[in-house]
């Protein structure tokens, strides 16, 4: 029994996020503009920017309501969080003695403290998360994520794409998981992902079909002539690279949404057979556990609406007690509704006497009614239907 305690502790030991403190030159996005200055507009729009307490509502109300359910204070609710949100924080775990300071007021001045408030980190996933990981720890077991799965390099060495990239500014090194390997870059973080009580409410990376795009292809858009930096050399010239987009385009682009799903319909019997078809290498919804498709049905006869119906397909969550609850704190969920990666969906609705001919509307959303409420998130963005497809069948 020792033993084994003893090996435990080395190996937690072991797998536990060693922390490298990032110089002050090199701290935040600001520090790269004069030589990449697109690379940041375009990482600025991003979501990873917004991977912060201070500017996503949606995720700021989610820390919220973990402290208040888990009697927790809200900086240890922060820290567990930043494991994937804010992977260079530099406090990576609290104990029970921090909670009891907490409680007593006394952890104005303590380093967890001064670890959530850093403006560095206020960046989200900014350049120097991707940019300085030095080795990605498939070997760890699929729970190790974020800031526990990888090890980074000495401040001032950037990872990249190129192998033959030279910069005044800071060191440079070639990583494969930058540029032919890049699906384990983002397995890191969007892989799994589990509420307080062990249950899994997202699993992209188990249920993602390898194709011939990685999540690069699709997310930072196809490789265009460009420049890496501008900087220009002696001669006075930039170097010509093929570049990409750090945009990172997805859930809450709403133009993103348009054709993402196929639809197929017709009639049979007294039905309509609804076909969704996701020719996407992953779910969708995909990533985390509150988004919704909602399809809209409108039964016309001739150009008027005689009737509608609107279906769901979301998840819900409950926790003990069958209370409603979000993903974070579920003891159990619904239903996976979600249109399997490279797979369908099919759906029947009744056909209805006098209707000529249906309309079919596919939109998603990125909080369902019921998290949306239980959190109580004012900002448009999050009750938004983002139309993905649209078609009419003529009844017979
Ligand atoms: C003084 C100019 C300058 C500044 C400031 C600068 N860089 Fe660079 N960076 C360069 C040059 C030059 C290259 C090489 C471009 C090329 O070879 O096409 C480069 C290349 C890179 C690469 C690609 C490496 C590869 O192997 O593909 C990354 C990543 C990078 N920089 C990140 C950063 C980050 C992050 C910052 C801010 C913390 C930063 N840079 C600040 C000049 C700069
Ligand atoms: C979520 C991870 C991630 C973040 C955050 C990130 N990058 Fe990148 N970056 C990549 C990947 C992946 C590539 C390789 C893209 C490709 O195939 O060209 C890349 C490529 C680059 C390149 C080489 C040019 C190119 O497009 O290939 C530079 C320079 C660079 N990044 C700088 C930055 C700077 C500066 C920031 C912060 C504003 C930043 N990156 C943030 C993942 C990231
Ligand atoms: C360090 C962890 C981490 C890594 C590595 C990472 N991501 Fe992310 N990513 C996140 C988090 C956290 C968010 C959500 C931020 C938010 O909404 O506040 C996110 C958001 C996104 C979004 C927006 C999703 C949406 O719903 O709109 C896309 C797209 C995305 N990431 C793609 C990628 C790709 C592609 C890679 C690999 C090149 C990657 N990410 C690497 C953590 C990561
Ligand atoms: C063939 C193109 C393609 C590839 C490859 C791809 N995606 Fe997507 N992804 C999409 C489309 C299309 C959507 C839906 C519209 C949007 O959100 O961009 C989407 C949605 C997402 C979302 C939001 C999901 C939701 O339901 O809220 C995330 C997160 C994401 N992708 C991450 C990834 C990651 C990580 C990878 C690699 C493991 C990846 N994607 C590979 C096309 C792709
Ligand atoms: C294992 C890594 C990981 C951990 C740990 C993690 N997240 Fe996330 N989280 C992600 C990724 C990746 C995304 C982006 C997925 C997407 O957009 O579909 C995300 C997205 C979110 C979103 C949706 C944000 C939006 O703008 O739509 C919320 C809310 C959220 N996380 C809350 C939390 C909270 C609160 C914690 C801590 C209790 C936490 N997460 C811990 C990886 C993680």
């Amino acid at each position: 029994m020792r033993v084994v305690l003893i090996i435990v502790a080395i190996v937690t030991a072991l797998y536990a996020a060693k922390v490298v403190e990032v110089s002050k030159e090199y701290q935040t996005s600001q520090k790269c503009k004069s030589c990449h200055l697109q690379i940041v507009k375009d990482w600025e729009q991003s979501w990873h920017s917004k991977s912060h307490y201070l500017k996503d509502e949606y995720f700021r109300a989610t820390l919220e309501y973990v402290a208040r359910k888990t009697r927790k204070s809200l900086n240890s609710v922060k820290i567990e969080c930043a494991t994937c949100h804010n992977p260079r924080i530099s406090v990576t775990s609290t104990d029970l003695d921090y909670e009891v300071k907490v409680l007593m007021k006394l952890d104005k001045d303590s380093a967890v403290n001064k670890a959530t408030q850093n403006s560095a980190i206020s960046e989200g996933i900014n350049c120097v998360v991707c940019h300085n990981i030095d080795k990605i720890h498939d070997d760890r077991d699929s729970s190790h994520r974020g800031m526990n799965r990888v090890s980074w390099t000495k401040s001032g060495t950037m990872v990249g794409p190129f192998s033959d990239a030279k910069s005044p500014y800071h060191k440079i090194e070639h990583r494969d998981f930058m540029d032919e390997k890049s699906d384990q870059l983002c397995f890191v973080c969007h892989a799994n992902d589990k509420s307080v009580e062990g249950l899994v409410f997202t699993d992209m990376q188990s249920e993602y079909q390898k194709s011939d795009k990685e999540c690069i292809d699709c997310h930072m858009g196809p490789k265009v002539s460009g420049v890496a930096a501008t900087l220009r050399s002696v001669d006075g010239e930039t170097k010509k690279r093929d570049v990409r987009s750090h945009t990172f385009s997805g859930a809450h682009v709403q133009k993103m949404w348009s054709e993402a799903l196929n639809l197929n319909m017709w009639q049979k019997d007294g039905e309509i057979i609804i076909v969704l078809n996701n020719p996407q290498p992953h779910n969708i919804p995909s990533g985390f556990g509150s988004r919704e498709l909602i399809v809209d049905v409108t039964y016309k006869k001739g150009d008027k609406d005689i009737d509608s119906k609107s279906i769901s397909l979301t998840r819900y969550y409950k926790r003990k007690r069958a209370k409603a609850t979000i993903p974070h704190l579920a003891v159990e969920a619904s239903e996976d509704m979600s249109i399997p990666a490279l797979g369908k969906k099919v759906l029947k609705v009744k056909n209805i006497a006098d209707a000529t001919s249906i309309n079919v509307k596919v939109y998603y959303r990125l909080v369902n009614d019921e998290v949306r409420s239980i959190l109580n998130l004012k900002e448009a963005i999050w009750s938004t239907k983002s139309l993905i497809t649209s078609e009419n069948l003529r009844l017979k």
